[in-house]
């Protein structure tokens, strides 16, 4: 990979920012918390274990920069600062759990040094950026063999090296699968309205000389039914314990279109998007986003003025059109294994 989405430099983190991709390939660099929510709330950076990621080092730089502070007074402000940080974006657990997590370790410190609190902090962070890099691996790894020689995998939205600290969950798959020498093709879709499909996953793949192939969100069906696709493979934002799971809107038309046609619907997704806590897709919550997504492009408008909008940013598809799981920890398979 000759990018990275997210990655410490210094005592700040550096973010490439994925607003402006594939036009331009810019990294800024934070070292104020609310920069970083405004980076994870404008999609600068976004999917749900980058965001994860951002997250936990958000807090950390936060501790650092109250410098006129004691130890105990800035444990009570860090408890404020982590309520905001997790509510940038609600749908992804990764960012509450990282949040969650780093908060956690350096609360369970019993000293009175707080430069030793604040390295807690940050060690904490580079070890969920670190665990996340080597995830993503063991996905592709257990993934990989799901796929054959000559299979053309469609996927939606974009789980891969941008949205994550490695390689990705669903296009680590594919890449695991390129390095043990299998030719795999790759459909993505455009993914309204924000277009990470079309913007970032295609820039990623091209990036990495996989063979990507766009369509346009609505196409996919038509492929299916053509016989182009032999499996699906995308990410997620939350998997419930049921096993519904919440990802970029969207997802839910390609499951039912997957299982319609018999496509094989595998998810993709790090032990950190489980979320144990919740029973299942009907208490995710779904982040709505502004009507200025839907009503512009680049600053361009494309409706009518004044038109009334609707603009969920994710959908829940429930486990029974999930084939598989892949995770780090393996295959886990779904309810619709047999079909
Ligand atoms: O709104 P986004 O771009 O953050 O949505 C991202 C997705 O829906 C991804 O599929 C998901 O976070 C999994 S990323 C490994």
């Amino acid at each position: 990979m000759n990018f990275k989405a997210i990655e410490p430099v210094g005592n700040k983190l550096k973010i490439l920012d994925q607003r402006r991709l594939p036009r331009e390939v810019r990294y800024n660099e934070y070292d104020d918390y609310r920069d970083i929510i405004e980076s994870i709330k404008t999609l600068e950076v976004r999917g749900a274990p980058a965001i994860g990621i951002a997250g936990a080092f958000a807090l950390a730089i936060a501790a650092q920069a109250e410098v006129k502070t004691d130890l105990e007074r800035l444990k009570k402000i860090l408890v404020d600062i982590a309520r905001e940080i997790r509510s940038a974006r609600p749908t992804a657990v990764n960012l509450a759990w990282a949040v969650d997590r780093t908060l956690d370790k350096a609360n369970h410190y019993a000293g009175d040094r707080i430069d030793e609190y604040r390295r807690i902090l940050w060690n904490e962070a580079s070890l969920i950026l670190a665990e996340d890099e080597a995830m993503c691996h063991a996905i592709g790894a257990h993934g990989q063999a799901l796929l054959k020689d000559g299979d053309t995998v469609l996927t939606h939205c974009n789980a891969g090296a941008l949205a994550t600290g490695g390689s990705g969950t669903a296009l680590a798959v594919i890449y695991a699968a390129r390095d043990s020498g299998k030719k795999v093709k790759v459909f993505a879709d455009e993914t309204r309205p924000l277009l990470q499909g079309a913007r970032l996953t295609c820039w990623e793949l091209m990036q990495e000389g996989i063979d990507v192939t766009l369509i346009c969100d609505n196409m996919a069906g038509f492929l299916m039914q053509q016989g182009k696709i032999e499996s699906v493979i995308l990410g997620a934002d939350r998997i419930a314990a049921n096993g519904d799971f919440a990802n970029k809107i969207g997802t839910y038309s390609v499951a039912i279109l997957a299982k319609e046609h018999g496509v094989p619907f595998y998810v993709a997704a790090p032990t950190s998007t489980f979320d144990p806590g919740i029973n299942s897709g009907e208490d995710i919550p779904v982040e709505e986003r502004s009507p200025d997504e839907l009503t512009n492009w680049g600053g361009v408008p494309i409706a009518p003025p004044g038109v009334k909008t609707y603009s969920p940013a994710f959908d829940i598809t429930p486990a029974e059109l999930v084939t598989a799981y892949i995770t780090d920890k393996g295959i886990t398979w779904g309810k619709r294994k047999g079909d």
